[in-house]
């Protein structure tokens, strides 16, 4: 903490720009954490957030609903194949433990109640949250709290920049499902294999490689195991497809979105399940089916109104579409980023880029530096007008889904200009 004696102020936004109390402006690499969709103070969203603000501002939906937060639901499951009914919360660490608590009732529902374990991939990230901490169990985050954390089952993951001695790429994919096959032909008690949806983002850039997903959905359904898919980074756009779990072709029971649902304006995240899950927890008051869980802000309806109008732009824009062209403007910078000096990898789908720094190229040997890569790149980025946020030695582009090609020509070619300036201090 001693590194961060004082911190930017931001003061307003606009477009892809943000401006801070001294007046200078960044462009905003970290779409405000994952979550921007359209850039900033987007008119349309201002407006729904204004209008609905007049009308009713919360309504808790504790025996009571809004009719922004239900419209909101029709429209998940009508974008969402084989799923039946939404679980609001506000924020994506609960709309993970939601998940995980529905699997886990789900089996004690209906009877099997010796389902009781989770299973999750290695190096996955899922929030900050006790529940979310034990599955996304990343050693670096949580190290830490690792005695307070219930068990869970992790299985090891291919990276294709770091595959361990003796396998190649394709040997190793099969390494990790065989493994996933043992694990649930050997155990019948696992209720639930959790994974983000298409990618790893918070535990380094690793995009799964093709068919993999869908391996994993086709041994959930061989062994009676609920698939937990986590879209909440990677849903509604970010690696080119609104739900990323069609692309892979593999419909889970469970799902969970958050960050872009309001455009990234307000906070809401969403659990939606399939119509066997919502059915188990239906039953007479005393045969106590129902799920305990719920929060003050849950269906807030200035968020839902936001989420509407959001959704609404993303068809009128063709904003996927928009999307799957822009995002080549990646590939275009792949051999002048690959050519710097540190970098060892990059890796890219949609409007996500990870660019893994080494100390030594041909040994792929990690830095190690005194101070944080992040503070060191933050700095530098800002003297190149840009605001870029590192997670450990990956350097990550996650721009606004609606950036303009030109405004991704100069995210990059700063975001290059950065790592040049700053790499010689952190080798
Ligand atoms: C894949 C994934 N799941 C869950 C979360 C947690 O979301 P939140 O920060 O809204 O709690 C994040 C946040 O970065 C995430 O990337």
């Amino acid at each position: 903490m001693r590194e961060w004696d004082s911190f930017n102020e931001i003061v307003k936004a606009k477009g892809m720009w943000i401006t801070d109390s001294d007046g200078n402006s960044l462009l905003d690499g970290v779409a405000s954490m994952w979550c921007n969709v359209w850039g900033h103070s987007k008119p349309e969203l201002v407006n729904a957030i204004t209008k609905q603000s007049k009308k009713l501002q919360h309504s808790s939906m504790f025996n009571l609903t809004n009719q922004p937060a239900e419209k909101l639901a029709e429209s998940l499951v009508k974008i969402s194949p084989g799923m039946h009914k939404v679980f609001y919360s506000d924020n994506g660490s609960s709309a993970m433990e939601i998940a995980f608590k529905i699997a886990l009732q789900y089996w004690n529902n209906i009877g099997d109640k010796k389902k009781t374990k989770i299973t999750a991939l290695e190096n996955g990230y899922h929030g900050d949250t006790f529940g979310a901490m034990a599955v996304g169990y990343v050693p670096e985050f949580f190290g830490k709290f690792k005695k307070q954390l219930f068990p869970t089952i992790q299985i090891p993951v291919p990276n294709k920049y770091r595959i361990p001695m003796g396998y190649n790429y394709f040997d190793y994919q099969n390494f990790c499902i065989d493994k996933i096959e043992k694990q649930f032909s050997e155990d019948d008690k696992i209720a639930a294999f959790v994974m983000e949806s298409g990618a790893q983002v918070a535990g380094g850039v690793n995009i799964f490689p093709k068919g993999f997903q869908r391996k994993i959905g086709k041994l959930c359904k061989k062994y009676n195991v609920l698939l937990i898919l986590d879209e909440i980074a990677t849903g509604f756009g970010r690696l080119g497809s609104m739900i990323q779990y069609t692309e892979q072709k593999s419909i889970p029971d469970i799902v969970a979105y958050g960050k872009m649902l309001t455009g990234g304006y307000l906070t809401m995240a969403a659990t939606l399940t399939n119509k066997k899950i919502y059915e188990s927890f239906l039953g007479e008051f005393n045969d106590w089916k129902h799920l305990f869980h719920g929060h003050t802000f849950t269906g807030n309806p200035i968020s839902a109104a936001v989420a509407n109008e959001n959704l609404k732009l993303y068809q009128k824009n063709n904003l996927i579409k928009k999307i799957q062209k822009t995002s080549k403007v990646f590939e275009k910078y792949y051999d002048k980023i690959t050519e710097i000096d540190t970098v060892g990898d990059i890796r890219h789908k949609g409007m996500l880029m990870g660019i893994e720094l080494v100390k030594d190229k041909k040994k792929k040997t990690p830095i190690n530096p005194k101070k944080s890569i992040n503070k060191i790149f933050f700095e530098a980025g800002k003297k190149h007008g840009i605001y870029l946020r590192t997670l450990g030695n990956i350097v990550m582009l996650v721009p606004p889904l609606a950036i303009s090609e030109e405004e991704l020509d100069l995210l990059l070619n700063r975001t290059i200009d950065t790592i040049k300036s700053a790499q010689n201090q952190i080798i």
